[in-house]
């Protein structure tokens, strides 16, 4: 612990014990304080694109406590489930609306055959999966499928490019897709005659499952093969051309780069372009997470970190704008440089995405990667949502790494034991801005100095590290801003979301609309006593949002003091 979070903590302290007794006056205090320290600028008239409910999107992977426990605790479970499903875990879904879930991988996905997951459980093979783990294929296709539908969530299956042939992947599209009946069928197993969706229906599923989005593998980089961009481009065409599509217009999600890596997006795109014949690409996948270590891959406690450590933690997040950028540019979407004239512009899909830590806080020993998540990672995760919010023209589809024990989980569960982490807060948080226009918003704040930024940041998945160039600043206060969707019952309303993530500076802030006036605002916070808060079993409700003080609008503008380390979303009606 270093000297600044004492003296925070003293700061608070002081503040807690004074603010029994300034709760009566605080409007007033806030609203007579004449020092503003920053100013946001909303700018309506600046439409960028309206925010896909798919970036609050989920992952899971057959890896560590992941499914086997936090998802899938079986029918006989004691623990309360829907047919082996546990009940907290699609609860927690349901509370956030996740949008989309995808699964099995991940790493898993590449040597996952998905026939194993199929018909009478206790017939099903048990296999050794990528993660050095028993898989006792118990959880399958057809339980991700009624996960899908308890959450209410579309399924975003990855296939396994790694070790089955494409035959597979149309197999797999056909099962899920294909009408209930006896159709001309892909499959070609003697022992299996029937078309494929009968199988489907004889393993309790008449009606197709509808998947419309797919991974082409995962990672094919690294633990999805090695490959180069110009093999993965040959592959990603021979899977992808000609399949059957059951009258769906499937959604395929190529692979892209690991954190930064432009080379292998601007040379799998010239060699998927070389071949006139690229209609199927929906959307290129991007993993970026933010390492503990400024020196090391997933490296770096939980827990444990100093004020320093907090600031380059966040700033290295940050670093997704720049990756945004920079494969936006490589896929050819500047205005003026089109790869590829007359096609749909290419989405990007970061279903991979989090903070990763070094081993420590794990639930237990066969928890491989679960980790503690404190209000650092919230505000980490707040910091990337409103990334993805700028950049709503840009980014399609993101999915968190992983729903629940897993690296950035919004839950953690073990046995009867469950608990939500801060990033469950700021999902719901943000959930009034799904589907709404994202605008421009321009924040104007004394920057942090990053003093770890002098070293090349480590980047990197399972399978590939690279280095990013060191960044020594990160902004004082960031967010974006959105206008209401129609049709939503708010009416003329603004989402304003902010993160401030000095750890001892309240910023009382001028926040002025472009064009319009605030008549009147609510709003949520998610702010601690120490930026190393959490949640855990014995205290499942130590942080949690609550309703945020607001002061009435002057003028047209508003004046909001954003606590130190905290994330607030804000409701303001437009006059
Ligand atoms: O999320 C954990 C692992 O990180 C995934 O399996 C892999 O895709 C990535 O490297």
């Amino acid at each position: 612990m270093t000297a600044n979070s004492t003296s925070r903590r003293a700061f608070l302290q002081t503040s807690a014990l004074a603010a029994s007794a300034l709760a009566l006056r605080s409007h007033s205090l806030v609203s007579q304080s004449t020092q503003v320290d920053a100013h946001i600028e909303v700018l309506p008239g600046e439409p960028i694109g309206v925010i896909s409910p798919e970036i609050y999107s989920h992952f899971i992977e057959q890896l560590g406590g992941v499914v086997y426990d936090g998802v899938w605790v079986g029918e006989k479970s004691k623990i309360p489930n829907q047919g082996g499903i546990r009940t907290s875990f699609i609860e927690m879904m349901r509370a956030v609306q996740a949008p989309v879930l995808r699964w099995p991988g991940g790493c898993f996905a590449d040597s996952y055959d998905w026939h194993d997951g199929l018909g009478p459980r206790d017939a099903r093979p048990s296999r050794a999966g990528f993660w050095d783990q028993q898989d006792s294929n118990h959880y399958g296709l057809h339980e991700f499928m009624r996960t899908c539908r308890l959450i209410g969530c579309k399924p975003y299956l990855a296939a396994n490019v790694r070790t089955q042939p494409a035959r597979d992947f149309y197999q797999e599209i056909e099962y899920c897709n294909a009408p209930a009946g006896d159709l001309p069928s892909n499959s070609a197993a003697l022992d299996e005659p029937d078309a494929l969706a009968t199988l489907r229906a004889a393993n309790g599923d008449r009606d197709p499952f509808n998947v419309d989005l797919w991974g082409v593998g995962n990672e094919s980089w690294g633990c999805g093969g090695n490959m180069t961009p110009e093999e993965y481009a040959a592959a990603f065409r021979r899977y992808t051309a000609w399949v059957p599509k059951y009258g769906r217009d499937l959604r395929f999600v190529a692979v892209g780069p690991n954190g930064d890596d432009v080379d292998w997006t601007t040379r799998l795109f010239k060699a998927l372009y070389a071949n006139p014949e690229r209609r199927h690409l929906w959307g290129l996948s991007i993993h970026y997470y933010t390492s503990g270590s400024a020196a090391r891959f997933a490296d770096g406690d939980a827990l444990k970190f100093g004020d320093d450590e907090h600031y380059d933690l966040l700033t290295r997040g940050s670093l997704m704008e720049k990756i945004i950028l920079d494969h936006w540019t490589a896929m050819g979407n500047l205005p003026g440089h089109p790869s590829s004239p007359g096609q749909p512009q290419v989405k990007l899909v970061v279903d991979e995405w989090g903070a990763w830590y070094n081993k420590g806080t794990e639930l237990g020993p066969n928890y491989n990667y679960t980790q503690q998540s404190t209000m650092r990672d919230a505000l980490l995760a707040a910091i990337t949502f409103d990334i993805f919010q700028r950049h709503a023209d840009k980014v399609g589809v993101a999915a968190v790494a992983q729903s629940v024990n897993c690296l950035h989980s919004l839950m953690l569960a073990q046995g009867d034991k469950v608990t939500l982490t801060p990033t469950f807060h700021v999902f719901k948080m943000y959930l009034p801005h799904r589907g709404g226009q994202a605008v421009r918003a321009e924040f104007t704040a004394p920057a942090i100095s990053n003093p770890l930024g002098s070293t090349p940041i480590q980047v990197g998945g399972n399978s590939y590290i690279g280095a990013l160039a060191p960044v020594k600043t990160l902004a004082g206060l960031s967010g974006s801003a959105s206008m209401a969707a129609k049709g939503s019952g708010s009416g003329n309303v603004l989402i304003l979301s902010v993160v401030n993530p000095h750890l001892t500076r309240p910023m009382t802030t001028e926040i002025t609309i472009h064009g319009a006036s605030a008549a009147s605002s609510t709003g949520m916070v998610l702010a601690s006593h120490d930026i190393h808060d959490h949640n855990d079993f014995a205290r499942p409700d130590a942080v949690k949002a609550v309703a945020a003080e607001v002061i009435a609008p002057s003028g047209g503008k508003l004046r909001h003091t954003f606590p130190p380390g905290s994330v607030t979303t804000l409701q303001i009606t437009l006059a």
